[in-house]
């Protein structure tokens, strides 16, 4: 079995993997917060960090707090007793997250952390802080996207903070890919085939970002290709200028949502029309589903499977993020 073929078992584990991430959040223990929550901050990188951009996205219109997603080593000052801290980090060794972590426990925040195991898990179990352990073992953090996004919504729930319905709208979302996924790869692999030697460039709206930095990361992760992202509207008011002479090397797909505002699907027309004279290729998709999470989930899956067959084409493996890994050793052997 090839690397890239196991990259595709994990990604047709997806929407299992919502459903295996249910069933650990309804049995995780988080115990009350010994202060008001005001607002919460989420510390994780990479494909330990994404998750939290979904739920910063999908709670907008239901929680009273502020969701704020912080990726580095320094903590706003507004970090306090009154934030719920959540650290994210699948292996738990994350030097950005463990530093923001320690700041956490300075601040006096109310701490949950997420991970696998290692330095997290065990600082969780020595200090008695809420953690919930995910299920350890798989070879990228990317591929556990389910897990840590499924878990905030639970850690929310439990401190009151959301209701139940998102986590219904996750478990209606994995059936929803189930039933499309034949579809789905085979629509993956058409665009996996125009974009996989060319500079693709995802457009989407706000509510959407997320998919599209989730696409954007797994063509870096998964297809070792360079890609960018904007969304619309503000893109219509700096990026669209850059459209004025030919780019046939750049790829522009569309990710489209029928829950955009009327506004916004016209500036999306319009926007395609200017882009469309000067790409060398442009794609649209509308997702499927019948509320945000099954659209965004629809994309992500989308967007995994384009990055697996982009991958094939390009001639390599999936799996392998060895620059990464130097980087993260250089920095260990460099000392703190
Ligand atoms: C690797 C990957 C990376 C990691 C990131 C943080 O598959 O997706 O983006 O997620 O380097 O590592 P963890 O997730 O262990 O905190």
């Amino acid at each position: 079995m090839t690397q890239s073929k196991d990259m595709k078992d994990l990604v047709a584990g997806f929407p299992a993997q919502l459903l295996e991430a249910i069933e650990i959040g309804e049995q995780a223990n988080i115990s009350p917060a010994k202060n008001p929550i005001h607002k919460v901050y989420v510390a994780g990188m990479g494909g330990s960090g994404i998750g939290a951009d979904f739920v910063a996205s999908f709670i907008r219109e239901e929680s009273p707090v502020p969701y704020v997603t912080g990726k580095g080593y320094e903590l706003p000052a507004w970090v306090d007793e009154n934030t719920l801290a959540i650290a994210s980090s699948y292996s738990g060794n994350t030097e950005e997250t463990l530093s923001s972590f320690n700041q956490f426990l300075e601040k006096g925040a109310k701490v949950v952390c997420l991970a696998s195991g290692g330095k997290l898990i065990e600082a969780a179990k020595e200090k008695g802080l809420d953690y919930i352990q995910l299920p350890g073992g798989s070879p990228s953090p990317r591929a556990c996207l389910g897990y840590s996004l499924v878990q905030q919504l639970f850690v929310l729930n439990k401190l009151g903070l959301i209701g139940a319905s998102l986590i219904d709208q996750l478990r209606s979302a994995s059936a929803l890919l189930e039933k499309h996924q034949e579809a789905v790869k085979g629509r993956a692999q058409q665009i996996a085939a125009l974009i996989y030697d060319r500079l693709p460039v995802i457009y989407t709206s706000g509510r959407l970002e997320p998919v599209a930095i989730r696409m954007r990361q797994q063509f870096n992760e998964n297809g070792k290709m360079l890609c960018w992202h904007h969304v619309i509207p503000e893109m219509n008011h700096n990026e669209l200028v850059g459209w004025r002479q030919e780019q046939s090397r750049i790829a522009a797909l569309f990710l489209r949502s029928s829950l955009d505002s009327a506004r916004n699907q016209l500036r999306t027309e319009i926007t395609k029309e200017v882009v469309g004279n000067f790409a060398g290729s442009l794609m649209e998709v509308q997702a499927k589903g019948e509320n945000l999470v099954e659209q965004a989930m629809y994309l992500v899956h989308l967007a995994d499977w384009i990055s697996v067959y982009v991958a094939d084409q390009r001639g390599v493996d999936a799996i392998e993020i060895k620059v990464i890994d130097y980087l993260k050793d250089s920095l260990a052997k460099a000392g703190e």
